[in-house]
């Protein structure tokens, strides 16, 4: 069969993103260009700021990713782009540039799902890895639970009923003043701050419940911390941040590893910005081997947004003739599923 290069783009948030893959499994190119320093003074993404720092970027970031790649425009097949879920303005500036590309160029337009992207950066990682397996999607803006059944076939376990699993991590840094995104400073912190130092609630929900909830622990930290403040008591932010990290990843392992044993699945994919997170890696690993479940996950630049994960979920959705039209629109609230 021949070969089939992929050009693709992403841009739902703060990264101006675009990489060449071939055959959904192999990185040509993966160049990301972040805006963090640009959000950072805000505390948090500014979305009228990402949209137009996309348009800047995104002529340059894909040249980048076709010298790297030591390709021309001709050589490219498909173009794969994020149409949703994520902010309107930044998804549309790399679809109008996607959709541009495809007509001019007269080949295939295909609209990703954002998290479909994520769960396919183990794709890339893994060339042995192929659905069914158990997939924990947990990012700044999702947190699913679920059974990927084929590629492109999902089953939605459970999500979150409110924050995010990154979110929390996120307003849980800002709260410390340790800036943003805060999820990879909690992390660091957390290594050399005692998990066992305050007993923050675990959200574990009804018994039989694959969903998640972090509001009620991110009103206990504050609550903490107010606490701590108006009684003029010094705050330990190492403590804090490891005990917060430690009730996050306890209720995320029971809960996958409870659904792998239940679906009877023997492997379990970690999937988004937080699956970086080292005490969840270490702790999954951990539970895994004593319950003989096969763990992967992606590396640290594959788990954040990326363009080479949208690349390899683009290629599985070709070769399965979901191809887009020029009509494709930005949905910002796409679901995992969804089409
Ligand atoms: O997947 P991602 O890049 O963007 C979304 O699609 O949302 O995820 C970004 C999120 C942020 O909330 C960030 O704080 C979190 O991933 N994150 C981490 C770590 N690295 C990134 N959370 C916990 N531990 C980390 N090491
Ligand atoms: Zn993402």
């Amino acid at each position: 069969m021949k070969d089939i290069i992929t050009l693709a783009i992403e841009s739902s948030c703060d990264e101006t993103a675009a990489a060449i893959i071939k055959n959904g499994r192999e990185v040509l190119s993966n160049v990301v260009s972040t805006q963090i320093e640009l959000h950072k003074k805000f505390g948090g993404v500014v979305p009228e700021v990402a949209s137009r720092k996309h348009i800047e970027n995104i002529d340059m970031v894909i040249q980048d990713a076709l010298d790297e790649a030591n390709l021309t425009f001709k050589d490219i097949d498909i173009i794969g782009v994020t149409y949703g879920p994520g902010l309107v303005g930044a998804l549309l500036v790399g679809l109008s540039t996607a959709k541009a590309l495809s007509f001019s160029l007269g080949i295939p337009l295909v609209g990703v799902n954002h998290i479909e992207g994520h769960i396919a950066a183990n794709f890339i990682e893994h060339k042995d890895l192929k659905p069914p397996f158990i997939c924990l999607i947990v990012s700044g803006g999702h947190t699913h639970l679920v059974e990927v059944k084929d590629y492109g076939e999902y089953e939605i376990l459970g999500r979150t009923r409110d924050d995010a699993a990154g979110e929390a991590f996120d307003k849980i840094a800002r709260a410390l003043n340790l800036g943003y995104p805060g999820g990879p400073i909690i992390d660091k912190l957390s290594k050399i701050g005692n998990k066992n130092a305050i007993d923050f609630p675990r959200a574990y929900l009804e018994e039989d419940s694959f969903d998640f909830s972090f509001s009620g622990l991110k009103s206990a930290v504050l609550n903490y911390l107010n606490g701590k403040k108006m009684k003029k008591e010094e705050i330990i932010s190492e403590d804090v941040a490891a005990s917060f990290q430690e009730a996050v990843v306890e209720v995320l392992v029971h809960k996958v590893i409870k659904a792998a044993k239940l679906k009877d699945y023997d492997t379990i994919v970690l999937a988004g910005g937080v699956a970086a997170n080292s005490g969840l890696r270490e702790r999954l690993i951990e539970k895994c081997n004593q319950n003989n479940i096969n763990v992967k996950y992606p590396p640290l630049h594959l788990c954040t947004d990326n363009a080479a994960m949208i690349g390899s979920a683009a290629y599985y959705d070709y070769i399965k003739g979901n191809i887009s039209d020029l009509y494709l629109n930005a949905v910002p609230n796409l679901k995992l599923g969804e089409k």
